[in-house]
C-alpha cells in the first residue's frame, strides 16, 4: 500500500510503464550508463594484465616448438591453463595467472583435457623422458593413450623466416627488441647446439635453457624445439615469490 509520500512517485511509474517509447528510450539510458562503466577504462589503461615479473617473449628456438605443438594437434588433447581449483592446483602446480600466457598467439588454455594439463610442465621431466616419451608413449607411461611422434626426432627444424615470425609477433604486441629480430636466426641454431656460440642469448631471454634438447647433438631437429618449448613451459615466472604473491593478493582484492 502507497503512502501519501510516494503517490507521487507511483503514478509517475505507471505513466512511464504506459508508455513504450519513454520506458524504451529511459531503459537504453541505464544500460548505456553501465556499459560506459565497464567500456571506457579500457580506453585510459595500457594493459588490462597484470606485469608479472620474468614474463618474457618466446625465444625463436621456443617459438619455433609451439608452432610444431599446434600443428601436430596437441592442443586438442592438453590444457595450458590451471584453474584455481585445490585438486588442480595439488596436480598440476601454481594456478595459471593471465600473464603467463600474455604473450600466447594464440593462446593454448585448451578445452579439452584427454592428457594432462602442460602449464607448468617444464623442468618435471628430464629432456631423455620428453623425447623417449614423444618417440613412443608407452614405453614411458603403459596405459598411454597419446600417440607416438617419433618422426620429430628425424625431421630437421626448418624455420623459413625466424626474423619474419619475430616481427609479426611485435606487430601484436610481443616486446621483441630490433636485436632478438636480427639475431633470431642465430638464436634459433644456437639454443639446441652446444658447439654454436649462444651469444647474449641468455641475457636477453633470462632462463633461456641452452644445451642439446633431443639427444642428438649434431643436428637441431623438430624435437629439439619442441622439448625445449615444453621445458620452458611454467617455469618463467617464480609464482611463489614474494613478488608474485604480492600481485596476486593486490589482484584479489581488486575483484
Ligand atoms: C590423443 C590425445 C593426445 C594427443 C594428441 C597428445 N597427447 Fe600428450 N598425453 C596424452 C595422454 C592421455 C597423456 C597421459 C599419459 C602419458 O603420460 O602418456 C599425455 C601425456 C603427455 C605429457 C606428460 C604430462 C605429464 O604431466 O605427465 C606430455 C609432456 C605430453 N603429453 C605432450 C604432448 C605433446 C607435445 C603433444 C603433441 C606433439 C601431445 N602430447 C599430444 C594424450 C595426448
Amino acid at each position: 500500500m502507497s503512502t501519501p509520500a510516494n503517490t507521487g512517485a507511483f503514478e509517475g511509474h505507471k505513466k512511464l510503464e504506459r508508455n513504450v517509447t519513454l520506458l524504451a528510450a529511459l531503459t537504453l539510458g541505464v544500460v548505456a550508463i553501465g556499459g560506459i562503466v565497464e567500456i571506457a577504462p579500457l580506453f585510459w589503461i595500457d594493459n588490462t594484465i597484470e606485469k608479472v615479473e620474468g614474463m618474457r617473449p618466446y625465444t625463436p628456438l621456443e617459438q619455433a616448438g609451439r608452432d610444431i605443438y599446434i600443428r601436430e594437434g596437441c592442443y586438442v588433447c592438453h590444457s595450458q591453463m590451471i584453474r584455481p581449483f585445490r585438486d588442480e592446483v595439488e596436480r598440476y602446480g601454481h594456478y595459471s595467472l593471465a600473464a603467463e600466457s600474455m604473450y600466447d598467439h594464440p593462446f593454448q588454455w585448451g578445452s579439452k583435457r584427454t592428457g594432462p594439463d602442460l602449464a607448468r610442465v617444464g623442468g618435471r621431466y628430464s629432456d631423455a623422458w620428453h623425447v623417449q616419451h614423444l618417440k613412443a608413449p608407452r614405453e614411458v607411461v603403459p596405459e598411454s593413450i597419446m600417440p607416438g611422434y617419433s618422426f620429430l626426432a628425424e625431421t630437421k627444424l626448418e624455420v623459413a623466416d625466424p626474423a619474419a615470425n619475430l616481427t609479426a609477433l611485435r606487430h601484436v604486441g610481443v616486446p621483441y627488441s630490433d636485436k632478438d629480430i636480427a639475431a633470431a636466426k642465430a638464436d634459433l641454431e644456437a639454443q639446441a647446439n652446444p658447439e654454436a656460440d649462444a651469444g647474449d642469448l641468455a641475457t636477453r631471454y633470462p632462463k633461456a635453457q641452452i644445451r642439446d634438447f633431443d639427444g642428438d647433438p649434431s643436428r637441431v631437429t623438430e624435437m629439439d624445439a619442441l622439448v625445449a618449448y615444453l621445458q620452458m613451459l611454467g617455469t618463467l615466472v617464480d609464482v611463489n615469490s614474494a613478488a608474485a604473491q604480492e600481485q596476486l593478493t593486490k589482484g584479489d582484492k581488486g575483484r
